[in-house]
């Protein structure tokens, strides 16, 4: 049976999660919306391994589906792609009165999110994520972006999905680092608020993945529901971003996202601990079940180098940066520190 989780914002909606759901999800869409036209954004890849799938099932239950395909990649998220996607909707004739599906990662969730929100003012989107970070993360919460010449995400809008239906099957076909990258942040759900989930993700049986899925989906959910806006609780969800987006940065963006975060969070347990802050033994456990899901727990980067990393994200924050610091496995608390503390929290969550 799949699990229904349902995320009460504004506008509620529901997560569908199970195994199998891809070649029933016009059916499950029709729940939500009455038959119309719906432009099936998608990526190359997605599109070469379970277009045909979608487009089926979404006809059968009497929808119009036409299939809108960009290149694979986190090059397509900017606004030149985006404004090909925005013609094409509007040469498959898409109205008000009709609908978007994203089926797709994260890159595809943001871009088809984005352009339903502002094509014609906004009509209703329906995400079917196909990474496990898209199924866990992205298509959860209502964020749309593109990326700018100046940074990742800086063009976008709060738009939450009509419904979310998310056929974990599908995952069989990722790469092992993609579907790696989402374990990181499915770990970093345990870290935040649940002991057993991490656990659970330390011995990954895939046959739990559902029920796996569905638990960090209702961890997100809560913090989406206490902060719909991004303004207050969801910083959170930030655990071992900091350290990450620097890693990352580093990299020249070699270094996939989730990877990073799992270093992060390996760096602010450690710091933590140095600190009196975090119960020791926490940054050893959170690096045991990266390393265990294949993931690194270090990066090759100087303090010095990584908190003026950091410091090129920060400066329009001005004084103080908010730092999410494990307490133990399962609870977190957010430290508020001078910029200028970045420094320590980088050299103390290093190894030495
Ligand atoms: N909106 C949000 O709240 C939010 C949150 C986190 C991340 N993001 C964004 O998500 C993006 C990263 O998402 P992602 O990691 O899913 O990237 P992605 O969408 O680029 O997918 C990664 C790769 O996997 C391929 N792929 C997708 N599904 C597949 C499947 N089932 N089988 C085989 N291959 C498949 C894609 O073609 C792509 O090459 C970033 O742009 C990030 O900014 C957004
Ligand atoms: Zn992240």
């Amino acid at each position: 049976m799949p699990e229904i989780i349902k995320i009460n914002v504004t506008r509620p909606y529901e997560v569908t999660i199970g195994s199998g759901l891809l070649d029933s999800c016009g059916e499950a869409i029709s729940s939500v919306h009455a038959p119309c036209s719906a432009a099936i954004v998608s990526d190359d890849k997605v599109a070469g391994l379970y277009l045909e799938r979608a487009m089926d099932s979404v006809k059968k239950a009497g929808f119009r589906p036409f299939p809108i395909v960009f290149p694979h990649g986190e090059s397509s998220k900017n606004l030149s792609v985006m404004s090909g996607v925005l013609e094409e909707m509007a040469e498959g004739g898409l109205t008000r009165a009709d609908i978007a599906i994203a089926l797709g990662g994260g890159v595809t969730g943001d871009m088809a999110g984005f352009a339903a929100s502002v094509y014609q003012r906004g009509i209703p989107f329906v995400q079917i994520p196909t990474t496990l970070l898209a199924a866990v993360d992205s298509s959860v919460g209502g964020k749309t972006a593109v990326d700018l010449a100046a940074g990742k995400n800086l063009a976008g809008v709060f738009a939450q999905p009509l419904s979310v239906i998310c056929d974990t099957n599908v995952f069989e076909t990722l790469d092992p680092e993609v579907f790696a990258d989402g374990l990181a942040e499915s770990i970093k759900y345990g870290v935040l608020t649940d002991a057993d989930l991490f656990s659970r993700f330390s011995k990954l049986d895939r046959t739990e993945l559902p029920s796996l899925v569905a638990r960090c989906v209702r961890i997100k959910g809560c913090f989406v529901e206490r902060d719909e806006y991004d303004l207050g609780d969801r910083r959170f969800l930030n655990l071992g971003h900091t350290m990450g987006h620097s890693i990352e940065k580093l990299s020249g963006y070699t270094f996939p996202h989730g990877h990073a975060v799992g270093i992060g969070m390996v760096m602010m347990a450690r710091a933590g601990e140095r600190l009196g802050l975090t119960e020791s033994g926490t940054a050893a456990e959170i690096a045991e079940a990266l390393s265990g899901n294949g993931l690194p727990v270090s990066a090759p980067y100087s303090p010095e180098e990584l908190y003026r990393a950091a410091l090129g994200d920060k400066k329009r924050m001005g004084g103080n940066i908010s730092l999410v610091i494990p307490e133990r496995i399962g609870s977190c608390f957010i430290k508020s520190v001078p910029v200028s503390e970045l420094y320590e929290f980088a050299r103390l969550g290093k190894e030495q």
